[in-house]
């Protein structure tokens, strides 16, 4: 006796079919799992078991063979449970599993539903596969109903899926309200104008976001560079639906969804400790996990006391930057997961932090300034276009509080900023100012006499590199692109150019 259910795997982010085969045969009692399935799913046979006990069924005492086909692929996770148990109940007492039913889920030992990891992006895929129902657990049923066009069941026991099948238990399809994929993009906790003065600081947060230029805050400590680089993600334009799926299938992969609240609408901001491991940062894992640079998809990776990181952990953030993705090694392949971040970087500028304190004299011996200039990551600040230097708010500007500009009225320009963009790199795989090619810098990078004039005189007085010349230019581009100007005149160049220079800081 032999029957199918349907479920799926999951590849990085990228669900695929799984046929889960039942085989009862006669013979001694056994009950074996093939098709690559990783630990957590040969511990599926005693979850199976005591569910199906808990739940009033026996296990067949006859031979079992479950197979999970395609077999050349490697299977991880709890969820083949569901299907497993349906599978034999099928076989067993004749429980009518639809053959184009996807099923998902973890069982307890008393038969009840657990939820599980990467619910949306299987459901996402399937779906592209043209499957329309699936029954996955309570948990992770608002997670799955923000795919349009399929038809959701949520359950928390064994016991109802089978009633369900059997037709004793009616159930509607999981439905979203509103308020569930409600936007709250505008609804932050924090706000750019709680942080008092720093003009410039703030100034250099904008042109970053407006153009995905990675930013550097070097300043001594409480200056405010970590109060900054939280409220970044406030300025940033609103994620798409798509992106925020994108988002969402990653923190369903990782186990990090929150039942409640099943689409993450704000971008994320990731703030990894600098002990984290090399894996913690870029992923890893016998069964692949996404890193923290992942985590940050189309959000901000801050890395704070960016000295601290070990070069390994730094080293291993190379070329997810150029590539905008992160690609782990694993037993049986290799596993990719997205990594478009904005890198934030904040450091203090010596051993001591006050090196260039206006207020505080540095302590720091040349030889110590050396040293600490050692472990800062060349490669990486060569990543960075914007360089920033946070002083600590003056005195006058702490005690008359004053704000400024709110995140959302600095968002409104940054909006702008993208839109223009979208329209230049209309048909391009370019995406933001900062990744333009150096043909794309030719062809959109034109300026007035004056700006040329500044900028040559800078690339003499500043002895630019031709990375730093470029970098120069799509600054400038991203600049002018927040005042609306297709001609880069003289004040974006002259801006921009700031923003480079090694100012007071003896480490770059
Ligand atoms: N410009 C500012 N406006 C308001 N509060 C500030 C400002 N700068 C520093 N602070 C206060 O000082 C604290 C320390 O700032 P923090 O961002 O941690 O500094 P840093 O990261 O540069 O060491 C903040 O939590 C905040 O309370
Ligand atoms: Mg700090």
């Amino acid at each position: 006796m032999f029957c199918r259910i349907k479920s799926g795997g999951i590849i990085g982010i990228e669900g695929f079919e799984v046929d889960v085969e039942v085989d009862v045969a006669s013979g001694l009692p056994q009950f074996h799992i093939v098709g690559l399935p990783d630990k957590a799913i040969n511990e599926a046979k005693e979850r199976v078991r005591s569910a199906l006990k808990n739940t009033g069924f026996q296990l067949p005492l006859k031979r079992i063979t479950v197979n999970l086909s395609p077999s050349h692929l490697k299977k991880q996770g709890t969820h083949y449970d569901l299907p497993i148990a349906l599978g034999l109940l099928k076989l067993s007492i004749g429980v009518e599993v639809r053959e184009d039913t996807v099923v998902l889920g973890e069982l307890s030992l008393d038969g009840k539903i657990n939820a599980v990891k990467g619910v949306l992006p299987i459901v996402l895929s399937l779906k592209r596969a043209g499957y329309r129902r699936f029954v996955v657990p309570t948990d992770n049923e608002k997670e799955a109903g923000l795919v349009e066009g399929v038809e959701v069941y949520g359950f928390s026991s064994l016991k109802e899926v089978v009633d369900f099948f059997g037709g004793s238990l009616e159930k509607r399809p999981v439905s979203l309200s509103v308020r569930d994929i409600l936007w709250q993009v505008n609804s932050f906790s924090v706000d750019l104008s709680e942080v008092y003065g720093q003009h410039q600081a703030k100034r250099a947060l904008e042109i970053g976001v407006a153009g995905m230029h990675h930013l550097l805050l070097i300043g001594p400590p409480g200056a405010g560079k970590s109060m900054l680089a939280k409220r970044i993600v406030t300025i940033m334009p609103p994620m798409s639906f798509e992106e925020a799926l994108e988002v969402t299938s990653i923190y369903s992969v990782a186990g990090l969804l929150d039942p409640k609240t099943p689409l993450i609408t704000q971008r994320p901001f990731r703030s990894p400790l600098s002990n984290a491991s090399d894996s913690a940062l870029v992923g890893g894992g016998t069964v692949p996990q996404p890193g923290e640079i992942s985590l940050a998809h189309r959000g901000v990776l801050f890395l704070d006391e960016f000295p601290e990181f070990s070069r390994k952990a730094i080293e291993a953030l190379r070329q997810p930057l150029e590539d905008g993705q992160v690609t782990v090694s694993r037993v049986g392949g290799r596993v990719t997961f997205p990594a478009q971040f904005l890198l934030v970087v904040a450091m203090n500028p010596c051993f001591c932090g006050n090196y260039g304190n206006p207020y505080r004299a540095c302590v720091c011996t040349p030889l110590q300034l050396k040293q600490y200039q050692k472990r800062i990551s060349a490669p990486i600040m060569d990543r960075i276009d914007l360089r920033v230097w946070v002083n600590p708010v003056e005195k006058e500007e702490l005690l008359s509080m004053n704000s400024g500009e709110t995140s959302e009225s600095v968002r409104k320009r940054v909006l702008r900023a993208v839109e223009i963009q979208r329209e230049r790199f209309k048909g391009s795989s370019t995406k933001f100012n900062s990744r333009m090619s150096n043909e794309e810098v030719k062809r959109y990078c034109v300026m007035t006499q004056e700006a040329h004039n500044l900028l040559r005189s800078a690339v003499e007085k500043l002895d630019l590199t031709a990375r730093g010349y470029m970098k120069v230019l799509k600054v400038a581009r991203t600049v002018a692109d927040l005042e609306g100007e297709e001609k880069i005149a003289s004040h974006h160049m002259a801006e921009a150019i700031q923003l480079r220079i090694k100012e007071k800081a003896p480490t770059l």
